[in-house]
C-alpha cells in the first residue's frame, strides 16, 4: 500500500501567493529549458546536468517525471526518473528551488514518482545521493529508502555516493 501522508507541509510562498495548494503535473519535453535552469540553481556545485542530458531524459519513453508549479505555471520543483532495463525505477534528479525548500515539495514529488513508477510495473526504486548530502538523505530515510552500498568517487567532484533502494507497492 502507499504510505499515508503523515504530515502536510505548508505550501511555498509562490504557491500561497497564487492562492492554491501545490500543483503537481507530469513533466515532458516542452519543460526542458525551465527544468534545466532550475537544475542549475539546485546543483550549483558543478553536478548539474547539461541540456543534452535533459533532452535525452525528458524525451525517453521510459522516463517518469513530475514538476511542482505555481498557478501561473512557474516551475518550483522537479523530479526526473527512468525505468531502467532491469525493470527498476531510478530517481535521476530531484530539485526544489532554494527559496521554496522545506515546504514538502520534495516529499510530494517523491510520492508522485514512486506512484508513477508503480503504475508502470516498477517494484524497486533506486537512487544515488552524495554521502555529504544530509538533507536529501534525511528525506529519503524518512520515505523508507535504505543505504545498500557506498560508491567510492561516484561523483565527478570525487565525492562518494550512497546507493539507496526502496520497495514500492
Ligand atoms: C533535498 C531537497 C530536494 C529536499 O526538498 P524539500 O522540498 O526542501 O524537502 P521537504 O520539504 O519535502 O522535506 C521533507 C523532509 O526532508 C528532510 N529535510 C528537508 N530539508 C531539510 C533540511 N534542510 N534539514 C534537515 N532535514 C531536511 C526532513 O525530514 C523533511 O521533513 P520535515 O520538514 O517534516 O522535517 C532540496 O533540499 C534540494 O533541492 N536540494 C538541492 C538538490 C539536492 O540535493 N537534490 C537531491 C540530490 S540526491
Amino acid at each position: 500500500m502507499w504510505p499515508k501522508r503523515r504530515k502536510e507541509n505548508s505550501p511555498s510562498p509562490a504557491v500561497m501567493a497564487a492562492g492554491v495548494g501545490p500543483i503537481i503535473r507530469a513533466m515532458g519535453y516542452s519543460d526542458i529549458n525551465e527544468c534545466w535552469r532550475l537544475d542549475q540553481r539546485c546543483f550549483s556545485d558543478g553536478e548539474a546536468y547539461d541540456k543534452e542530458t535533459f533532452r535525452y531524459l525528458l524525451s525517453h519513453g521510459n522516463s517518469v517525471c513530475y514538476k511542482v508549479v505555481t498557478e501561473a505555471g512557474e516551475m518550483v520543483a522537479f523530479v526526473v526518473g527512468m525505468i531502467e532495463g532491469d525493470g527498476n525505477g531510478h530517481v535521476v534528479a530531484l530539485g526544489v528551488r532554494p527559496e521554496d525548500r522545506r515546504r514538502g515539495h520534495g516529499r510530494r514529488l517523491m510520492w508522485s514518482i514512486e506512484r508513477g513508477f508503480y503504475e508502470r510495473g516498477v517494484r524497486t526504486v533506486r537512487l544515488e545521493v552524495r554521502t555529504s548530502n544530509d538533507t536529501a538523505q534525511k528525506l529519503y530515510f524518512d520515505l523508507g529508502y535504505k543505504i545498500i552500498r557506498r560508491m567510492q568517487r561516484y561523483y565527478t567532484s570525487g565525492d562518494d555516493g550512497y546507493l539507496m533502494i526502496k520497495t514500492v507497492g
